[in-house]
């Protein structure tokens, strides 16, 4: 299992274990149904970019992220990337990231 912490305002408002390889956005729509999370997001397809979050891996080093196309580009028409970003990003906190594009594989905080 994966461990997830989601961070709204500096507080942690959610913890919960998830399946190596379980979508962010399908753990998101859960909680949210639920009422234990209030983040956004709409066409859960990663297309509409309403599920911009940020990330940071809970334990040791990152390696950068290396966006898919269609991350990237959502992500430049949000105005969340200069249109000229490159496909791999640093991973830190200040790195946007799709809901829907990010499948667990660590322990991660969430930040939104
Ligand atoms: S909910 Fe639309 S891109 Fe994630």
């Amino acid at each position: 299992m994966n461990h997830l912490s989601f961070v709204q305002g500096g507080c942690v408002v959610l913890r919960i274990d998830v399946p190596p390889g379980t979508r962010l956005i399908d753990v998101i729509r859960q909680e949210t149904r639920r009422g234990s999370l209030s983040l956004p997001w709409r066409c859960a397809q990663g297309t509409c970019g309403a599920c911009v979050l940020k990330l940071s891996r809970s334990q040791g080093p990152s390696p950068p992220v290396v966006l898919g196309r269609l991350e990237r580009n959502v992500l430049i028409r949000q105005g969340q990337l200069p249109a000229d970003a490159p496909l791999e990003q640093p991973d830190t906190p200040a790195t946007p990231r799709l809901a829907c594009h990010v499948a667990v594989d660590s322990d991660l905080i969430v930040y939104f």
